[in-house]
């Protein structure tokens, strides 16, 4: 990732940062990998919604995987075509579920019996049909985070294993509904592929137990969870796409025509973003020293929310000499850490920071707490 420093002393920090350039890339390896086996990428907006970058991947040829339904809204409005749209969530109000079923979007990713009731009497109400996913409950441990771990049975997403015949069944006697397919989803940040492994010997059996009821869908989501290198940003900018589509193509057993999708939100974005902040204060005290930012939990909340780790770099041209700092930020909260303990160049009041690999939920997640300002972002190609 690049920075241009001359050009960020005339932007007000903090602020997220875009390289284009390497955003292009990421998707472009990411559907190529994708294409050589007919997959499908749904791009999952939670992880970053900026229009601009969604107006990029729509104009590649990306699908959706959108939460809410302002994320339908805004996949609409930046160019996605609703029939490539997957609406999971588990609580999804009846508006949101209106607004899809006006749009015909591909898919109602439904993760209880009681939602695919409201679906179908909102679709029959408006006298038509709505497309429906089981969103499944796989009980696999994706062993990434607990805050991130989506697919077990302790989670409360999905159908559980115990309900899957009884909910398939029901769906059938459902008459404005439309199975079209199962959808899964075991986790977040998972950085190895042997969890996907499980996953797909997972999704062979209940496509076999299925079909023993009498239930066959003509495609299968796979959800999203590819991890990305937070340690190493520029040694492994782009994901490893290669071997996490090869994994599940080795090891999902599609049946006759059906199709494959996934959903990747942190591993086409995560890459190309940095939080761009200023060096306030600097304390240097008996135990520790901390160089005070001017970002804080709420432009960037992942360290303080689940500890999660970002590489932090002082880019103003450099110093010699190395110090350990806590980089912390200016909210009136304990946790408003970014990091402990790292070495950096010795820091002085103004010097820019970058938090590394800040492109997924980071923009997204930022909140007014405080009063602040939302931070804005700029892109490599307009600055
Ligand atoms: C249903 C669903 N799909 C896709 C994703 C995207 O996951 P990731 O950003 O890890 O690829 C998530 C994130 O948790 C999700 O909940």
């Amino acid at each position: 990732m690049f920075f241009p420093i001359d050009k960020f002393h005339a932007i007000p920090t903090p602020f997220y940062f875009y390289d284009v350039e390497l955003f292009r890339r990421t998707a472009q390896a990411a559907l190529s990998e994708a294409q050589k086996y007919g997959y499908t990428i749904h791009y999952a907006l939670k992880a970053n919604a900026n229009e601009k970058l969604l107006r990029l991947l729509s104009g590649m040829g990306f699908g959706a995987d959108c939460v809410s339904g302002a994320e339908v809204q805004r996949a609409i409005d930046c160019g996605f075509a609703p029939q490539g749209i997957a609406f999971a969530g588990v609580g999804k109000r009846d508006d949101e579920i209106c607004l899809g079923i006006d749009h015909r979007i591909f898919s109602f990713n439904c993760e209880s019996e009681q939602e695919l009731e409201v679906v179908n009497e909102l679709a029959k109400a408006k006298g038509t049909a709505a497309q429906v996913a089981l969103r499944i409950n796989p009980n696999v441990d994706a062993h990434t985070h607990a805050h991130i771990t989506t697919g077990l049975d302790e989670n409360k997403f999905g159908i559980n294993l115990w309900q899957l015949n009884d909910v398939a069944k029901k769906v059938q006697q459902l008459s404005h509904l439309k199975l079209v397919c199962i959808h899964f989803h075991i986790g977040s940040q998972i950085a190895e592929l042997e969890p996907f492994v499980e996953l797909c010997a997972k999704v062979n059996e209940l496509q076999e137990q299925l079909a023993q009821v009498g239930v066959t869908v003509e495609h299968v989501n796979v959800g999203g969870g590819l991890g990305v290198d937070y340690e190493n940003p520029d040694e492994n900018s782009i994901p490893q796409f290669a071997a996490y589509f090869a994994t599940l193509n080795r090891h999902i057993k599609l049946r006759k025509g059906q199709q494959l999708h996934c959903e990747l939100g942190r591993s086409i974005v995560a890459q190309c973003g940095a939080l761009i902040t200023k060096c306030l204060y600097v304390k240097e005290l008996q135990k520790k020293n901390f160089v005070v930012v001017d970002a804080g939990m709420t432009d960037l909340i992942r360290p303080a929310l689940y500890g999660a780790y970002h590489k932090i770099e002082n880019i103003t041209p450099q110093r010699n000499s190395k110090k350990v700092y806590d980089v912390v930020g200016p909210i009136c909260e304990s946790s408003d850490v970014f990091s402990k303990d790292v070495a950096l160049p010795q820091t002085q009041r103004g010097d820019l920071i970058a938090i590394r690999t800040a492109g997924a939920y980071g923009e997204v997640m930022a909140s007014r707490y405080n009063l602040r300002q939302l931070p804005k972002a700029y892109f490599s190609d307009e600055v």
